[in-house]
């Protein structure tokens, strides 16, 4: 039917992990199956993320930066592409546009090709300096809007979103469905039309979780979309993405197949082999969830609100939270839900019904997006709610971004502190402790004091890089 190889990007080694088992997979378990991965012809992998870099130095006593080392040696024919939180990097809160720069730099130069930059609120003015850093650092700057429904959300928002990103200079347009809201139709229409208006290329990531994957990314690739995520079989579907050997196998006939099929079968049996070892850390969902094109719950979010309710031993509770989520969403102008806003939203509707009374308890995160500290809000917010907001809102209490001279500063004084190596000159490190003090500290305890030879190959690598 078409003639131009569609571009697949396989998700498996960030986001189909992330939404199947909380984010868990050792680069240990990833190594064995690089090469091969490296062979199947994928326009990208998708390797790194906010959840990955937090959950390598929080859980999992690694350094991010090291996999991504060992993601480099390994890609030979195949970009590496990270998901970038905008202006809040890889973690939860704003950083300043030096800090952008620095990290944007960094990534760039151990193995990031592409970099889907996202803000949680649409909010443009949040994915410009990564754009613009993506773009000096010569890479792939892929824009990219979340996906959402509501009054607001309508065919001409998306158009113009869409035209002002590519204004912006980003080199293609991703659309982010993370909750599998994107019904096969409207992914057609969508896609048309942008593909009519724009001249980047158009990327579709969409979730299986309401069922409707398959069939929104066959309708897009009618639509002529240049690019779908799709995640090995074995790793696939639930709060995940399509399978890649089934997405493969509707469009291709089997004697016009540009994939090794054999290839992908090995790779999933490996994949399928080490996943009981991560157990513990599957969701309860069994097919599919429909209530989540109501309740707009992104995969991801869905198990870690599960777990805190687990944790709380409160798990009856669980229909109430999501139920209390849209609620929320509507009082605030329709925010899409990724992160950080489907935490702060997770976490105020977990107040909510904790307190069994709505806005009684108030947390700090939840007022700073209500008064447009993380951005411009899509919607109008609930007048008696702004009212209340203002009320207990004290501006001072978000503080502006730290320079990146106050957080050597800082890293430095602890490692004196500890007696341990000065390791401050090192970007990765800093960047490590910049964008997660706590963890990134544990971390480095936990090493033991020994520089690795890694560390100190590093230090002198830096001292040839050019600016
Ligand atoms: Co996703």
């Amino acid at each position: 039917m078409k003639n131009k190889k569609l571009g697949i990007t396989e998700v498996v080694l960030r986001d189909g992990q992330q939404s199947l088992i909380a984010t868990r997979l050792k680069t240990d378990d990833m190594i064995p199956v690089l090469s091969m991965l490296d062979k199947v012809g994928y326009s990208s992998l998708e390797v790194w993320g906010g959840a990955t870099y937090d959950c390598c130095l929080r859980f999992l006593n690694e350094n991010p930066w090291d996999r991504l080392k060992i993601f480099k040696k390994y890609f030979k024919n195949t970009k590496l592409q990270m998901l970038l939180r905008g202006r809040n990097l890889v973690g939860y809160k704003k950083f300043d546009d030096e800090i952008i720069s620095l990290f944007i730099k960094n990534a760039s130069i151990e193995g990031i090709d592409i970099f889907r930059v996202f803000d949680a609120l649409n909010d443009v003015n949040n994915i410009k300096t990564s754009i613009d850093a993506v773009n000096k650092a010569k890479k792939n700057s892929q824009g990219t809007f979340c996906y959402t429904t509501s009054p607001v959300h309508n065919d001409k928002y998306w158009l113009s979103l869409a035209k002002t990103i590519e204004d912006m200079g980003a080199t293609s347009l991703a659309i982010k469905d993370m909750a599998g809201l994107l019904r096969p139709l409207k992914a057609f229409e969508l896609i048309k039309n942008l593909k009519k208006n724009l001249k980047i290329p158009v990327y579709l990531h969409t979730h299986a979780t309401t069922g409707l994957s398959d069939a929104t990314n066959l309708k897009a690739y009618e639509a002529g979309v240049d690019n779908i995520d799709t995640s090995i079989s074995s790793f696939s579907n639930l709060y995940g993405h399509t399978a890649t050997e089934s997405f493969i196998s509707m469009i291709y006939e089997d004697n016009k197949n540009p994939y090794d099929m054999n290839l992908l079968t090995k790779i999933s049996d490996y994949f399928e082999k080490i996943r009981p070892k991560y157990q513990k850390y599957e969701g309860s969902m069994r097919g599919v969830d429909i209530n989540m094109l109501v309740n707009q719950v992104p995969g991801g979010m869905l198990s870690i609100l599960e777990k805190q309710l687990l944790d709380l031993k409160k798990q009856n509770k669980l229909k109430a939270l999501i139920d209390e989520i849209p609620k929320i969403r509507e009082d605030i102008g329709y925010v899409p839900l990724v992160t950080p806003s489907s935490q702060i939203v997770g976490a105020q509707a977990l107040m909510n019904i904790l307190d069994n009374s709505r806005y009684k308890t108030l947390t700090k995160e939840f007022m700073d997006l209500v008064m447009g500290y993380y951005g411009k809000i899509p919607g109008k917010i609930c007048p008696n709610l702004l009212k209340k907001v203002e009320k207990t809102y004290v501006e001072s209490k978000s503080e502006d971004p730290k320079s990146i001279s106050m957080y050597k500063q800082e890293f430095r004084q602890f490692f004196n502190d500890n007696s341990m190596i000065d390791l401050s000159s090192n970007e990765l490190d800093l960047l490590n402790y910049i964008l997660f003090p706590k963890e990134a500290k544990d971390y480095y305890v936990a090493q033991d004091n020994k520089p690795s030879d890694d560390v100190i190959g590093l230090q002198e690598g830096f001292g040839l890089y050019i600016e």
